[in-house]
């Protein structure tokens, strides 16, 4: 948990500190502690970056924890870091992170503390030991040369609280009598000094100087000392970093609260531009020694106003500073404002191209449809006169033939042909005077086309129907038309060669089909109630009717109509207008072409009469495989009952769910015999079968094959085969 914690910190402190700038290289600073003297650093760091183009600085603070530092140097190489300065808390602990590193390829720059890690790209630190060294015999001079020194060291294991500490003690080395009374381990902060020295304190006397290795641990000495009632006199304090600017350790010397410091330099800048050096390839220094000096109460006053002077002017650049990227982001934002206006302006620009070329486009399409109307009305005004004058022609050479003596004699038929002929002129007529109308804009409440059709209908005339003689033994035709005159002209010009039945409608002509069994049928297609496809599909799924040819008749002539038609299950189609002979020559090759099974109590085999070509096959197929079905049923239920001499044409009627004139149609069309025939034909075969592998008497095999008479057996089998029974055993 904690450390989980510690994780999500460490990303907190890398991530908040890392820009979004425009990148071209990013830099992370691992600082060891935050302090003032870290803080002026990463200042000086961040001014300079902005003299570089394309540098982004990622921050890190360790506060003096190694564990700590690890794990961000580590989170700062996941972000992608080109380039690494650590200032390494401690001298070992870091060490391992700073090899992995470096090893990984990212150059890394350690800056003031060392490492024990050789790995690194290049070093850069004042001289820690030179300045405990100066220290020390500057503390000399202090004491004249005799006294007693407290000294406050820094966090162990770092490198500067090591080298302070050694140059410090090798200097007072020389001053016999100045003696080194105690070395207290402070952390580089103020209030472990304070602790530290309280604590010891009560055990220390006459102490002459405290000489803390760095500013705030030489003023946590002095606020202890200040606060014990023990001390008559405070002693000297010395520190090191003489940080300028108003809580820095140079003014603390001014103001006689330390009496020396010694400036350890920050020098951000040029930690920068090592590392820029290091990142483009430029020559570098691996070791770079920073020169520094001692503050003193001397010095300090000149070195205060100095800082100051420095001070002043980085926050008059910081102003400028800030005020370019102000600037920089008011020009951003323009570019983009710019950007977008024009894009508005140019998307607005095609719009109106668009809708301007679309509109233009209407203009012209409605000109054109306009045109093309006019021409349209033009044509059909033009062919509406000129029909009207055959027309005129037709009719009243009609009239005038109506009018006449030889009329009132002509015989029924042609006088019902002859009503056809005027009643459809005057609807020609009627229909073309109706076009011109509506071409002059006249729209008259009058009727519609339909409305003329369905006139045409009422207009039958009863008395033409059922005139003509039909020879004995013809075939029965089913026409199936909602046009009476259509059904009066085919009637005409079938019921010499057919029996008609007739209906107006499919559900009228199912029903017709059903009780009549024709043996074709002659379907229109556009039919209200129930339309020639749908009938055709019905006539085709019914036991009853599924072997009657159907021939759909229509005016629509498209080839898909056709296709559509076949779908149904039509034998035929004939388009209108068509001829006389055509649908005659149609309906006789129907007929003559139709599969009759052979004596169905041998093969089974069709007839394979040559279909017409332009019949489909597969419908046929179809249908065949429908009337198999019915066929083989019928044998089974035949051969089954053949001994009973009883067995009627009725029972087998009933077995079969058809009506005794239903099967006897069937029957017939299938097969080209009577019902009444094939149960003969069957007891017949299975005597004929009994003969040649039975022994039995011609009587006995008379009687189980259902004859009621040896005799009559006798004969049926002399007909059927021209041999008497007696005969095929020999
Ligand atoms: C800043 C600091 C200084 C000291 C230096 C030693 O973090 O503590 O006060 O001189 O580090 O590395």
């Amino acid at each position: 948990m904690t450390k989980a914690f510690i994780y999500f910190f460490v990303l907190l402190t890398v991530f908040s500190s890392c820009g979004g700038k425009k990148t071209k290289y990013k830099i992370g600073i691992s600082q060891c502690s935050g302090d003032v003297w870290r803080n002026k650093q990463n200042a000086e760091l961040d001014m300079e970056s902005n003299f570089h183009e394309g540098v982004t600085l990622c921050f890190a603070t360790a506060y003096d924890d190694s564990r700590r530092q690890i794990l961000q140097i580590d989170s700062l190489v996941s972000l992608g870091i080109d380039l690494l300065i650590v200032a390494p808390n401690q001298v070992e602990s870091i060490s391992e992170v700073i090899d992995r590193t470096a090893e990984s390829g990212i150059p890394v720059i350690v800056f003031e503390r060392k490492t024990g890690s050789t790995k690194y790209t290049a070093f850069m630190s004042a001289d820690n030991y030179e300045m405990g060294f100066q220290m020390g015999r500057y503390v000399a001079t202090q004491l004249f040369n005799k006294g007693r020194v407290l000294e406050i060291k820094g966090l162990p294991g770092s490198s500067p609280a090591t080298e302070r500490h050694e140059g410090f003690v090798n200097a007072l080395k020389d001053f016999p009598e100045i003696e080194i009374v105690a070395s207290v381990e402070g952390d580089w902060t103020q209030e472990k000094a304070y602790n530290e020295v309280k604590h010891i304190l009560p055990q220390l006397e006459n102490i002459d100087l405290v000489f803390g290795h760095n500013d705030r641990s030489a003023l946590g000495a002095r606020k202890a000392f200040e606060e014990s009632s023990s001390i008559k006199k405070l002693p000297k304090f010395c520190g090191i970093d003489g940080l300028p600017g108003k809580d820095g350790g140079i003014k603390l010397v001014r103001d006689s609260l330390l009496d020396a410091s010694y400036i350890y330099p920050t020098c951000g800048d040029k930690l920068l531009i090592l590392a820029l050096d290091i990142l483009e390839g430029r020559p570098y220094q691996k070791e770079t020694l920073l020169s520094s000096a001692i503050v003193t109460p001397e010095n300090a006053s000149v070195q205060y106003m100095s800082g100051e002077e420095i001070i002043n002017q980085q926050n008059r650049l910081e102003i400028l500073r800030n005020k370019a990227e102000n600037y920089l982001q008011e020009l951003t934002n323009q570019k983009a404002m710019t950007i977008m206006t024009a894009s508005v302006v140019i998307l607005l620009l095609v719009m109106m191209v668009v809708v301007y070329k679309y509109w233009l486009q209407k203009i012209r399409i409605n000109s054109e449809r306009e045109k093309m109307a006019q021409q349209q009305l033009e044509f059909y005004t033009e062919i509406s006169h000129q029909l009207r004058t055959p027309l005129t022609l037709i009719e009243g050479p009609l009239s005038r033939l109506s009018s006449t003596d030889e009329f009132k004699k002509l015989s029924p038929e042609n006088s019902e042909m002859f009503t056809i002929l005027c009643r459809n002129a005057a609807r020609l007529s009627e229909l073309i005077n109706r076009l011109l109308e509506r071409q002059s804009g006249k729209h008259s409440g009058e009727l519609s086309f339909s409305e003329i059709d369905t006139m045409t209908v009422q207009n039958l005339n009863p008395a033409a129907q059922n005139i003509v003689k039909t020879p004995e033994n013809a075939f029965t035709l089913l026409i199936v038309d909602d046009n009476a005159d259509i059904l009066t002209y085919l009637r005409t010009i079938l019921s010499g060669s057919y029996n008609i039945f007739e209906a107006s409608d499919g559900n009228a002509g199912l029903q017709k089909a059903e009780k009549e069994v024709p043996d074709l049928i002659i379907s229109d297609i556009m039919m209200p109630v129930m339309d020639g496809l749908e009938f055709c599909r019905r006539i085709k799924e019914n036991i009853i009717t599924s072997h009657i040819p159907v021939i759909l008749l229509t005016a629509r002539s498209l080839d898909e109509n056709f296709v559509e038609g076949f779908q149904s299950g039509a034998d035929a189609y004939i388009t209108k207008p068509f001829s006389q002979d055509l649908l005659l020559a149609r309906i006789d090759n129907l007929l003559k072409n139709r599969r009759l099974l052979k004596n169905i109590w041998e093969n089974n085999a069709y007839n394979s009469n040559k279909a017409e070509t332009q019949e489909p096959q597969q419908n046929n197929e179809k249908t065949f495989a429908t009337e198999d079905v019915f066929i083989q049923r019928f044998k089974a239920f035949v051969e089954k009952n053949l001994s009973n001499s009883e067995l009627s044409v009725e029972t087998i009627a009933a077995e079969l769910g058809l009506s005794r004139v239903q099967l006897y149609r069937k029957i017939k069309a299938l097969t080209g015999c009577t019902p009444v025939d094939l149960l003969r034909k069957a007891r017949l075969a299975c005597g004929k079968e009994m003969l040649s592998l039975t022994t039995k008497s011609v009587s006995e095999i008379a009687y189980s094959t259902g004859f009621t008479s040896p005799a009559y057996f006798t004969k049926c089998f002399k007909d059927e085969y021209g041999i008497a029974p007696g005969e095929i055993r020999k």
